[in-house]
């Protein structure tokens, strides 16, 4: 067992979950933080940051729910000034390709004096299977605000293998990896691919932003996850990230993941099968 203590903040999710899991079969000594963990971590209680980080020397952070929101940045100031006090050395934070609020985040981190990596990734394809598009899928149509771009999704099992290469690797240290998949698609082709590979009929309806957002609201989602929902599919998705980028190959010496491989990898666990 390797004694540096390597803390994933974030240790249920899409990421957080792999990474950690890959560390382990690697032999580094770990600590999962989430706020249903051994040492309880909550970004909306301070008080429970000191205890879960106390010992920790290299931290994979991932900040819920999105770095994009205005919270973020003072979370992330707090996060990193309590890390310089208890004496991390090396943080890896996960960030949001084109997210103007998720920038804000990143510079307090690469200007703080720490070792760093932001890890900036696209769209997930995991969205499809993992995350809010899921109960859409099953249930035959899933409803959108008309993006206005194609989106280079990224596997996740990549931002995992890049996460752990920036966590172990000393000649990644201080740098922006940003990564995407290695296709632009749109989310009606996802959809296209997605039912035909689950032998099913599954429509991709799309809908005004107002329209989208007042539904929303109506169905109880909260005002920040709204103000979230527009800035992801009114600005990050208004074609600034309508490109692709090489930086997994660079980092892995092997090519990014693609949406095939991905739908054919889950169609088979049944993932997108009817909702009864
Ligand atoms: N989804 C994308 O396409 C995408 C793309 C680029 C970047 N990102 C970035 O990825 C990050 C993670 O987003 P995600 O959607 O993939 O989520 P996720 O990692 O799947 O998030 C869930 C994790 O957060 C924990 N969590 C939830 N609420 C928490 C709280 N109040 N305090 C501490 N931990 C909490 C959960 O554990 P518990 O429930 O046990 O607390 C779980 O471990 C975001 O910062 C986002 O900006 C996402």
């Amino acid at each position: 067992m390797k004694t540096n203590v390597m803390a994933v903040v974030g240790s249920t999710g899409k990421t957080g979950e792999r990474v950690l899991s890959q560390l382990q079969a690697r032999g580094y000594n770990t600590r999962g933080l989430s706020r249903n963990s051994e040492y309880a971590f909550d970004w909306n209680d301070q008080n429970s940051w000191k205890i879960a980080l106390e010992g920790v020397e290299t931290a994979y952070v991932t900040y819920f729910p999105d770095l994009a929101l205005p919270k973020a940045e003072h979370d992330i100031r707090a996060f990193v000034d309590l890390s310089k006090t208890l004496g991390l050395k090396h943080i890896v934070l996960l960030s949001g390709r084109g997210e103007d609020g998720a920038q804000l985040a990143e510079n307090i981190l690469i200007n703080s004096g720490l070792e760093w990596n932001i890890v900036r990734a696209s769209w997930f394809m995991q969205n499809f299977s993992e995350s809010v598009m899921l109960d859409g899928l099953k249930a035959g149509e899933l409803v959108l605000p008309e993006p206005k771009a194609n989106e280079p999704f990224i596997d996740v099992d990549d931002i995992t293998d890049v996460a752990v290469a920036a966590l172990t690797r000393a000649d990644l240290r201080n740098q922006v990896l940003e990564i995407t998949g290695p296709e632009l698609l749109s989310f009606a082709s996802c959809v296209q691919s997605i039912a035909e590979a689950s032998q099913r009929h599954i429509r991709f309806q799309t809908a005004s932003i107002d329209a989208y957002l007042a539904a929303a609201k109506a169905q109880g989602v909260p005002e920040d996850m709204a103000w979230l929902m527009n800035e992801l599919f009114v600005h990050v998705l208004d074609g600034r990230n309508e490109s692709t980028t090489n930086t997994v190959a660079d980092v892995l010496g092997r090519p990014a993941r693609n949406f095939k491989h991905y739908v054919e990898k889950m169609a088979a666990t049944g993932v997108w099968n009817e909702s009864l």
